[in-house]
C-alpha cells in the first residue's frame, strides 16, 4: 500500500466538485483509500459501518446508469441510509428551483448530496450555499472528478503508475466533462496527454491544459500506451460539428482494421455509455486490452473512498474491518 504525508492527516475537504482544485497528493490519497476499499469489496462481508447514521442523497437530473447504481452501491456499503431522487419524481418537474430543492434536502438532514445536472456549475453553486457535502457526479461540459479518479484508480493497477506514460483520449473532447476531469488529472499525476479529434469536437485551445492536440489517429496510435474513446455528445451539441457521422468513423473511430496499429499491451477506455459501430468497434470494445468494465467495477471503491474520505475518514494504511468505523 502507498502511502503519503496524508496518512497521518484527515482530509479536511466539505466537497467534491472537481480534479481542477485538488493536488496530485489528494488525488494519490483518494486513489489508496481506493485501493483499500477494492480490498473490502473482496471479502465476504462488504459492508463496513464507516457512515452509519449519515444521509446520503444522489439527486439526478440527467440520466446517469453507472455513476447513480455506484454512488448508490458504495453509500450501502458504507453503511449510510440512501435516498435516490430523479428530475421525474421530483418537485423540480413543478418549478421548484436547485436551490430549493437542495435546500429542502439539507433540512431533512442530508450529510451527502450527491448531483448530476446539465448544467456547468450546478455543483459549486450548491456547495457554496449549503452546509451539506456536495458531490459533482458530472455537471454539463464542466467536470466528472469520479469518473477521472475511477479512470487513473484503473490505470493504476494494470500500469502500475500513470507517471510518463501516453494517454491518448480520442473524440468530442469539447463537450466532454470526462475529458476536462482526466486531463486534470493525469497531467497532474505526470502522464502525457494526446487528444484527437476534428477541430470542432478538439480546438487547439485545448494545448492550454498541457496536452498536445492531433488530428490524425492513425499517426498517434502507434505510440499509445492507453486510449480513450468517448462517445458523441449531441445532447450537448448547439450544431453539427462534422459533415456525417461516416466520415467521422473513417476518421476517429477505432475500427477493428485500425486497432491493429496500437502496442499489442495497449489499454483501451471508455467510459460510458458507447456508441458501438461509431467510436469504438465491437471487437475492440469486447476485446482483450479493454478495461471497460474493470473501470465500472473500479467506480464503487472510488466513490467509497471519496464518501468515506469527506466524511472525516481517515487516510488508510489498511482497509478497515466490519467492526471499525
Ligand atoms: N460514465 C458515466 O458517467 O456513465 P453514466 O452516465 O451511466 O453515469
Amino acid at each position: 500500500m502507498r502511502c503519503s504525508f496524508f496518512d497521518i492527516m484527515n482530509w479536511t475537504r466539505k466537497d467534491l466538485v472537481g480534479i481542477r482544485g485538488l493536488s496530485a497528493e489528494e488525488i494519490q490519497l483518494l486513489l489508496d483509500t481506493a485501493a483499500s476499499f477494492k480490498s473490502i469489496l473482496g471479502r465476504s462481508i462488504k459492508k463496513v459501518p464507516s457512515l452509519r447514521g449519515r444521509t446520503v442523497v444522489n439527486l439526478f437530473i440527467e440520466p446517469s446508469t453507472r455513476t447513480r447504481i455506484s454512488f448508490e452501491l458504495a453509500a450501502q456499503r458504507l453503511s449510510a441510509d440512501v435516498i435516490s431522487i430523479s428530475k421525474e419524481s421530483s418537485s423540480i418537474q413543478k418549478g421548484e428551483t436547485l436551490k430549493d430543492t437542495a435546500l429542502n434536502l439539507q433540512a431533512l438532514n442530508a450529510d451527502f448530496i450527491i448531483l448530476r445536472h446539465t448544467a456547468a456549475g450546478s455543483a459549486q453553486f450548491l456547495a457554496e450555499r449549503l452546509q451539506s457535502s456536495i458531490i459533482n457526479a458530472g455537471d454539463g461540459s464542466h467536470e466528472h472528478p469520479t469518473q477521472a479518479l475511477l479512470d487513473t484508480f484503473t490505470l493504476r493497477e494494470n500500469l502500475g503508475s500513470v507517471e510518463g506514460k501516453h494517454v491518448v483520449i480520442v473524440g468530442d473532447i469539447l463537450y466532454s466533462r470526462v475529458a476536462r476531469s482526466n486531463i486534470w488529472a493525469l497531467t497532474k499525476l505526470g502522464a502525457r496527454v494526446t487528444l484527437v479529434g476534428p477541430s470542432t469536437l478538439v480546438p487547439d485551445m485545448f494545448k492550454q491544459m498541457g496536452v498536445e492536440v492531433r488530428r490524425d489517429l492513425d499517426a498517434v496510435l502507434p505510440d499509445a500506451d492507453v486510449v480513450n474513446l468517448l462517445r458523441i455528445q449531441h445532447e450537448r451539441q448547439q450544431k453539427t460539428m462534422f459533415p456525417s457521422l461516416g466520415e467521422y468513423i473513417a476518421l476517429f473511430g477505432l475500427t477493428a482494421s485500425r486497432f491493429k496499429k496500437c502496442k499489442e499491451n495497449v489499454l483501451i477506455m471508455h467510459p460510458g455509455p458507447m456508441n458501438r459501430g461509431v467510436e469504438i468497434a465491437s471487437e475492440v470494445a469486447d476485446g482483450k486490452n479493454s478495461v471497460v468494465l474493470e473501470q465500472v467495477t473500479n467506480g464503487l471503491a472510488v466513490r467509497m473512498a471519496v464518501l468515506y474520505l469527506l466524511s472525516g475518514g481517515t487516510a488508510m494504511t489498511d482497509a478497515p474491518s466490519p467492526g471499525d468505523s
